[in-house]
């Protein structure tokens, strides 16, 4: 079964929340989703949306988590436990935009994703090259690194999900082409391989303006097991319409 996670990035409010909700549980309710489905709301929703998707099929994540265990000092961040405790499965790290505006590293992603499996979460590692990297043909050896860095030691025993987002198709309307998507998705497949026997498999998410009009042919690609959505994750009938594309 693939799976399909919204990343609601800064976006939503109460009111929002509670009406996308509960339309993404009707919509669930009147035919079993083709995919895992996971919601990743702002920090301050989720107590709120782990508590209208509890019973629905509908799993809950946060958006980033501290590299630290915590409690403690650590104003504004808030940790894997703590996100476990407001309803969360799932928690991104090392999405590019928080690498991009916040300096986030490999080793700081790789330290985060550790926190979430010791919390009980699944983390959904994030990688993808900038436009620039791509046009000067590194794409492969930037993901490369990317995953070795930002994958945890114990990534063999533990369930974690990479999501392969290139920057430049990130909010922009550009998709990578479904070429580009097998392609990538391969080498990624075939490093992680490299890592020695995986229990269980790693599920590859492709994300950057996966929309319902292009979902199908991009879920259809080898290697690719479900999608990151943004921009279409905050409207049910185009997130939902995603989420069947994978049937
Ligand atoms: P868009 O779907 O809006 O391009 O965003 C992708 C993304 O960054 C999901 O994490």
């Amino acid at each position: 079964m693939k799976l399909v996670a919204g990343n609601w990035k800064m976006n939503g409010d109460k009111a929002m929340a509670q009406a996308l909700v509960a339309d993404l549980a009707a919509r669930q309710a009147a035919k079993r989703a083709a995919s895992a489905v996971v919601l990743c709301p702002p920090a301050y929703l989720l107590p709120q949306v782990a508590a209208a998707a509890a019973g629905k099929r509908l799993n809950v994540g946060g958006q980033d988590c501290s590299a630290e265990a915590g409690p403690g000092a650590f104003t504004g961040e808030i940790s894997a436990t703590m996100l476990r405790d407001a309803g969360c499965d799932y928690v991104i790290v090392g999405h590019s935009e928080r690498r991009a505006r916040h300096g986030e590293s490999d080793a700081l992603v790789r330290a985060k994703a550790e926190r979430a499996l010791a919390a009980g979460l699944i983390p959904i590692i994030c990688v993808g090259e900038t436009l620039e990297q791509r046009q000067s043909g590194d794409a492969v050896a930037v993901v490369r690194r990317q995953v070795a860095g930002s994958l945890p030691d114990s990534a063999r025993q533990q369930v974690v999900v990479i999501a392969y987002e290139p920057v430049w198709a990130i909010g922009t309307g550009k998709t990578a082409t479904p070429d580009d998507v097998r392609a990538m998705h391969g080498e990624i497949r075939a490093q992680v391989a490299g890592l020695g026997p995986q229990v269980p498999p790693v599920p590859l998410l492709y994300g950057g303006s996966v929309k319902p009009d292009n979902a199908a042919e991009l879920m259809a690609q080898p290697n690719v097991d479900g999608a990151l959505v943004g921009g279409a994750s905050l409207k049910a009938a185009d997130f939902w319409a995603i989420v069947e594309a994978c049937r």
